[in-house]
């Protein structure tokens, strides 16, 4: 997809020169070998099909959704290339050829010296803050990932975000919203003792708060005041190339830097990363842990060993392996990245031209509604962006997902509902999956929403789990 003008993410900087072509139809830079089919539903059978999935897009089968948008994770379309890399995987259980490719891979683009495959991010996870969480620790962030909060909060430790005021507010157009609070990073840790703090990470770019991306001038700061408390900085590194992408396009100085480049100066900054390959690899499983500590390293590959199998495959098949280090090289392809956050930005002005409240600017992997605005009689307790969410389907089969009080809310000791910052809808777009006419369709429904919005009900769930519990939570709608 991606008709229209040129690419506008450079609007927030001036005289900004793409190395990549401006053309005025951006078109997909991958020509397509192989399809498969979409099963087309009518709005009475969603309308059932959503009362058995208790009103949770998570619990329906993916054969009943027309338009799958709940995740970027793990439904990119692998290159040619990949899927010969998959035939070349070398399966051996101990020092496959296939491990060293996705070890130079990785060290190639970050400079981070000691690599860790997981089977995906939140194994990654689980294993860092295994060794640096517990009880009475700090683990400071922009936005932590519902998984990454998840790990944290199961270490005993406790997550703590310090998003930029700026991206907290949906409708105001910013061109970093994904950066920390760097005044209240230090003014935490001087309350809280370094020593309590063993890790500050960036989620680049910002997954829960609008796919915005941080910059490379926020980082450097970032890292600056980690070193002078010793506390060690990582990336959540899963969308590092669009992250990097967008610093191209909005920060003068890398205005004529290739993004590789751009990449290997922002892991510089950085004592280690995590990622889950599922996003800027373009793989359907797969992540890793990169760092530079051997201790650490050592500790982690203990709990590897355990958890997630041997140091050279982590829980991955060799060919999952041979894909991945393949993928993170298309990733850094700027016509490729050109199209993907063009891609964002033009669904993004078709539902901003149709007066729907949208996060702005456009995210990178995703489109963000913001349910609060669009269905203003629903309050929080009321799970407008699982309404919304609901809604979305049953009009036109699209799925997605709620990011707000479903997913982060929290309950108070009287067992009222704390909502979270925002209530917002994810339409994550899978990577060189669908074509323009597929968004056009997107675009449509919402728009189509957005004019009978006020018939729109709100929720009441009926179960939830205690931790995570947007998974597997059930809905009713209230009447
Ligand atoms: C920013 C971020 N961190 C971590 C994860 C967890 O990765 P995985 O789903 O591979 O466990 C995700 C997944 O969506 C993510 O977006």
């Amino acid at each position: 997809m991606v008709k229209g003008v040129p690419i506008t993410a450079s609007y927030f900087c001036q005289n900004n020169h793409l190395t990549v072509s401006l053309m005025s139809v951006i078109i997909e830079p991958f020509r397509i070998k192989s399809v498969e089919p979409i099963f087309f539903t009518t709005k009475e059978e969603r309308a059932a099909i959503l009362r058995n999935a208790s009103y949770n897009p998570f619990l329906m089968r993916a054969e009943h959704v027309m338009i799958d948008l709940l995740t970027d994770s793990g439904t990119s379309a692998m290159s040619s290339a990949q899927w010969a890399g998959v035939m070349l995987g070398d399966e051996s259980y101990a020092g496959s050829k296939s491990f060293f490719h996705f070890e130079k891979a990785i060290q190639d683009i970050t400079g981070l010296p000691i690599v860790i495959p997981t089977h995906q991010g939140r194994a990654a996870e689980k294993i860092l803050f295994s060794q640096l969480g517990g009880k009475g620790k700090f683990i400071v962030s922009n936005t932590l990932f519902d998984t990454t909060r998840a790990n944290i909060e199961f270490s005993g430790a406790t997550g703590v975000d310090m998003l930029c005021a700026e991206g907290k507010i949906p409708s105001i157009p910013a061109p970093f919203k994904g950066n920390i609070d760097i005044v209240a990073l230090e003014a935490f840790i001087e309350e809280k003792g370094a020593e309590n703090i063993p890790l500050c990470i960036i989620t680049v770019t910002n997954n829960s708060g609008g796919g915005q991306p941080v910059s490379m001038q926020n980082i450097r700061d970032t890292s600056v005041i980690c070193k002078k408390y010793g506390i060690p900085l990582f990336l959540d590194a899963c969308r590092f190339a669009e992250n990097c992408f967008f610093i191209k396009m909005r920060e003068q100085e890398f205005a004529n830097m290739a993004v590789a480049k751009i990449a290997a100066e922002m892991f510089s900054y950085a004592d280690g990363c995590t990622m889950s390959a599922k996003k800027d690899s373009f793989a359907n499983i797969g992540g890793f842990i990169a760092l530079r500590d051997e201790k650490l390293a050592l500790e982690c590959r203990n709990l590897l060993i355990i958890t997630e199998g041997f140091p050279t495959y982590g829980g991955l098949a060799g060919r999952d392996l041979e894909a991945i280090a393949i993928g993170l090289h298309e990733v850094l392809d700027e016509n490729y990245l050109q199209y993907r956050i063009r891609s964002t930005e033009y669904l993004t002005e078709k539902l901003i031209a149709a007066g729907v409240p949208v996060m702005q600017p456009a995210g990178g992997h995703a489109v963000y509604l913001d349910a609060k605005a669009f269905l203003p009689h629903i309050p929080p307790s009321q799970y407008p962006g699982q309404a919304l969410a609901c809604a979305l389907y049953r009009e036109g089969g699209i799925r997605s997902v709620e990011i707000g009080s479903l997913m982060f809310g929290k309950y108070d000791n009287e067992g009222a509902l704390i909502p979270a910052m925002m209530e917002l809808v994810r339409l994550a777009i899978p990577r060189r999956v669908y074509t323009q006419s597929h968004i056009d369709y997107v675009a449509e429904i919402i728009i189509q929403v957005f004019q009978h919005r006020s018939a729109i009900k709100g929720m009441k769930i009926v179960y939830e789990a205690p931790m995570l519990r947007h998974f597997t939570a059930m809905l009713e709608e209230i009447e």
